[in-house]
């Protein structure tokens, strides 16, 4: 009830009298009245006038169920939410669910987390109250092989999703970090069950430093935020609607059509390494080359210095710039 309050009162530009609040969720005005009176305890500024009703003044900066769903304007993507105050990863979370047989698009959403998990066996720092840390369960039916695509489809989304909302020039790092100039704001860990041609399940984690303003000594260099660069405090919840909102339509096209063709130039505009030289970290060695951009199904494609053109797959390798991280 909190969430269809909260989304009745926003979606209005004029006050919701209580009685209407009362006959769209068949309550009593008690009820209502208290939904109120705790939605000030957390923190919104709700106007009340006599005879005219209720109208939000001001939302702050909350993560919680209800906060996310009454922004949300997806069919499926995040429509359901699990909030946690604290928890070890809200992949590790989203997987416990998975297995309970959680439906498609249910999204675990962190304030924070003790175990954040990064890509490669990394820790992810997980401070309370500042930043984004989320997780989406996917049930694609779809070839294994194909998943590694799905990581791209978000970073693209989310990347799309910060520009639009928060107008920041964000960039890739391919294949799935997000960058602002030369440091990295957004980091994607997609992890999967599966037997060898069905998926289970996917679960896509995605952090980003929204609000964060000191970083430990390690990060300092490489790591912002969008509230250091925007100069200005971020609301999550509303962050975390447009993310899902984007999602949902790429992933739509991508799960019809099972390869990137119609996001392959976009990515591509976004991508900070196209046209410059990069570090190939394989397994058996490491050479420079010349990005040229991603191929319809997500890898790399670079020019070596021989001119010889080589695929590379975002499992197996690292791609670093010759001078650093980008
Ligand atoms: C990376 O190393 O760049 C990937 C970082 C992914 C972090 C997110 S935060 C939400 C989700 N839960 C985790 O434990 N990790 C991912």
């Amino acid at each position: 009830m909190k969430a269809e309050i909260l989304k009745m009162l926003r979606e209005s530009k004029e006050y919701v009298s209580g009685q209407q609040l009362c006959e769209r969720l068949q309550v009593s005005r008690t009820a209502v009245w208290k939904v109120i009176k705790q939605l000030e305890n957390e923190g919104y500024q709700i106007e009340a006038v006599r005879n005219r009703g209720y109208r939000i003044v001001e939302c702050p900066d909350v993560l919680s169920q209800e906060e996310i769903e009454s922004l949300m304007q997806t069919e499926c993507m995040g429509r359901h939410v699990i909030y946690y105050e604290e928890t070890d990863s809200t992949n590790t979370r989203i997987k416990h669910l998975a297995e309970q047989g959680k439906k498609h698009g249910t999204l675990a959403v962190a304030d924070r987390q003790n175990s954040g998990k990064g890509r490669r066996g990394r820790s992810w720092e997980s401070p309370l109250g500042e930043n984004i840390y989320m997780s989406l369960l996917l049930r694609p039916t779809m070839e294994p092989s194909k998943a590694p695509m799905l990581t791209l489809v978000m970073a693209y989304s989310a990347a799309m999703a910060i520009r639009e909302q928060e107008g920041l020039e964000v960039g890739i790092k391919w294949p799935n970090d997000l960058v602002i100039g030369t440091k990295k704001i957004c980091g994607i860990l997609t992890e999967m069950s599966a037997e060898i041609d069905y998926i289970n399940y996917v679960v896509i984690g995605v952090g980003i430093n929204v609000n964060m303003q000191s970083f430990p000594e390690e990060l300092c260099e490489k790591a912002t935020s969008l509230r250091v660069e925007k100069e200005s405090p971020i609301k999550r919840s509303a962050l975390i609607a447009c993310i899902m909102k984007k999602f949902e339509e790429n992933y739509e096209r991508f799960a019809k059509e099972q390869n990137l063709k119609f996001l392959q130039e976009d990515y591509n505009r976004l991508l900070v390494s196209k046209e410059k030289e990069v570090r190939v970290l394989e397994p058996g060695g490491e050479y420079n080359a010349y990005a040229l951009g991603i191929n319809e199904t997500g890898e790399l494609l670079v020019r070596k210095e021989d001119g010889e053109e080589e695929t590379v797959f975002a499992g197996e390798v690292s791609v670093r710039g010759i001078y650093g991280y980008i």
